[in-house]
């Protein structure tokens, strides 16, 4: 009930915004981007044009997209009853830096449900004519809020020629890539692996992604491959490298190929000393 007359007056607020014109940021504002942790605190920063304010003069809140009120304050008061449960208890400003009108908060313990909101600050500043002055939809923010994926596993099967590769629990849904390395190209010489398989599950319920791509390697004398995990929102690379058993019986072949394989190369080695 209480958020309802909050909103009406947010309403009230806007229809005297464009009745009076008291409009003091520019409209042309630029989302800020902020990209963070599940779990880890966020400024979301704002100041007002007016520098000197007495508290009593003060009114903001910050909201966002779905009208989910993060912060109220009133005239010198915090208006804890507007918060919407999802940020109660989260959200702190700076009471010290309002006189100088920076309305900026703080949101801690951040959530998955936090990201993909845009959240915009909305202020009025009593002037010294007595008129309540009003800065609306400003100061917008929108949260990525990722999950680092911790580890990357990787198993690679010789004789089937397949690998596998995954990773558990992280948000946003990673970008998968493969290098394999021949062994006997230049090591500028990265294939891109035929038969890429990527699947993603995401838990129903805390959203976290586990993802598992499998490739197929054809033929061929391979010295390594790796699996490379990134994190688009984290800009967070993963990777595991397998390097292929250089032992007994190379890459599945049979034995004697191995050997012959191995008698070339002693081949190349000395003609290329000898030469
Ligand atoms: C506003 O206050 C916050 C908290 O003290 C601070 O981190 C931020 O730098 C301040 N912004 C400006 C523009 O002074
Ligand atoms: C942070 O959020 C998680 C999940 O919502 C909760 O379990 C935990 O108690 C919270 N921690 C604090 C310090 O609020
Ligand atoms: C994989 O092979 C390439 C080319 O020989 C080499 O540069 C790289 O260090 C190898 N990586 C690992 C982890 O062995
Ligand atoms: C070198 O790499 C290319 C692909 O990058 C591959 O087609 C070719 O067979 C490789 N050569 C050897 C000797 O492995
Ligand atoms: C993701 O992997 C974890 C750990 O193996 C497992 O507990 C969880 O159920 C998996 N989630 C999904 C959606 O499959
Ligand atoms: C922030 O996250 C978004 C969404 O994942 C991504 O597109 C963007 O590149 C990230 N920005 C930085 C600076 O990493
Ligand atoms: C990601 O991080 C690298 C450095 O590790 C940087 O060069 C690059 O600009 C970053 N990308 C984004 C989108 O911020």
């Amino acid at each position: 009930m209480m958020r309802e007359a909050h909103k009406l007056i947010l309403s009230r607020m806007f229809i005297t915004l464009v009745a009076y014109c008291h409009l003091f940021v520019s409209d042309a504002i630029v989302v800020l981007n902020v990209n963070t942790t599940a779990g880890e605190s966020t400024v979301l920063p704002c100041t007002l044009m007016s520098t000197s304010i007495d508290l009593k003069d003060l009114r903001f809140h910050w909201q966002d997209d779905r009208n989910d009120v993060l912060y109220s304050f009133n005239k010198g008061k915090e208006m804890s009853e507007y918060v919407t449960e999802l940020y109660r208890d989260r959200v702190t400003a700076f009471p010290e830096d309002m006189t100088r009108g920076n309305i900026s908060v703080t949101v801690k313990n951040l959530t998955l449900e936090d990201g993909k909101r845009t959240i915009r600050a909305f202020a009025s500043v009593l002037n010294s004519a007595g008129k309540w002055e009003h800065s609306l939809n400003i100061c917008p923010i929108t949260l990525n809020v990722a999950v680092p994926y911790k580890t990357v596993s990787l198993e690679v099967n010789e004789k089937d020629m397949k690998a596998v590769c995954t990773v558990q629990r992280g948000f946003p849904e990673p970008l998968v890539s493969w290098r394999l390395q021949h062994l006997f190209n230049d090591s500028k010489h990265w294939s891109d692996p035929r038969n890429e398989h990527t699947k993603a599950v995401q838990d129903a319920e805390d959203h976290l992604y586990n993802v598992s791509s499998t490739i197929g390697f054809n033929g061929g004398q391979y010295q390594n491959v790796t699996c490379i995990i990134y994190n688009p929102t984290l800009n967070v690379t993963l990777s595991k490298t397998y390097v292929f058993n250089k032992g007994k019986h190379l890459w599945g072949l049979p034995v004697w190929a191995s050997i012959l394989i191995a008698a070339a190369t002693v081949l190349l080695v000395t003609t290329v000393i000898t030469t």
